[in-house]
């Protein structure tokens, strides 16, 4: 059906970043939107698929007819994303914080004579490649992104080795690209097989729009 090519499947999307708690009234966070994770949310629903959204705490409207599973912590991303499997494809578009404060304190950590308290941090699950290198239920198609700031491709090809992935959508994240938080993305595809293909720049609903489609011919049944 070339007005509907995910009809019957299943799509689960991760998007924007996540909070980590350094306290109850602080956490650490980073700038992602969640434009881009959103936008492909919207985009596979369009086209068909049932669409479960991960998401991080972000000021977005849900996209229509989109499952939305609002999470703060990387550890819940995990939790919501495995218990959204299985899956036919799975897209992590998440920037997902990779340190956590080590210790969460029940009260508010209080300025006091003694200066500025140590900030001890722990490291976060990899959710990609956790599910990237399940043996139970792993989605056949496994999409990573990679957001850099120099070296955007050797980064990436880098990291769809170690992560396990089938394909990474790799952008430029630097300030000068005006990519966080902003309407436009510029994104390279790089597959297993060391392919590179880059696209012009595009709206993030246009970058969508065409990675949906090439995620519907890469998954298409004969
Ligand atoms: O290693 P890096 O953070 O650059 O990898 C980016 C890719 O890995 C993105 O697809 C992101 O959603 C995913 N990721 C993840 N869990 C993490 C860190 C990154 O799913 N803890």
């Amino acid at each position: 059906d070339g007005g509907k090519p995910l009809a019957g499947r299943h799509l689960l999307v991760t998007s924007g970043p996540t909070h980590e708690p350094i306290d109850p009234v602080r956490y650490l966070a980073n700038r992602s939107s969640g434009k881009q994770g959103h936008a492909i949310a919207a985009a596979a629903a369009a086209a068909g698929a049932r669409v479960t959204l991960v998401s991080g705490p972000v000021t977005l409207p849900d996209p229509p007819g989109v499952t939305v599973v609002r999470i703060e912590t990387a550890r819940e991303m995990l939790a919501a994303v495995e218990a959204a499997l299985p899956a036919d494809i799975a897209v992590f578009a998440a920037a997902v914080a990779d340190w956590r404060p080590a210790t969460l304190t029940d009260e508010k950590i209080k300025k006091g004579p003694e200066g500025p308290p140590p900030l001890a941090l722990t490291e976060n699950p990899d959710i990609l490649a956790t599910i990237a290198r399940r043996t139970a239920d792993r989605p056949p198609l496994v999409v990573g992104f990679a957001a850099e700031t120099t070296d955007v491709i050797a980064h990436a090809r880098a990291k769809i080795a170690r992560k396990g992935c089938d394909l990474i959508v790799a952008n430029d994240v630097s300030a000068a690209s005006g990519v966080m938080g902003g309407d436009r993305n510029t994104v390279h595809l790089i597959g297993r097989d060391g392919s590179l293909e880059t696209w012009p720049t595009l709206a993030k609903d246009a970058v969508a729009r065409r990675l949906v489609a090439r995620l519907a011919e890469m998954t298409a049944t004969p």
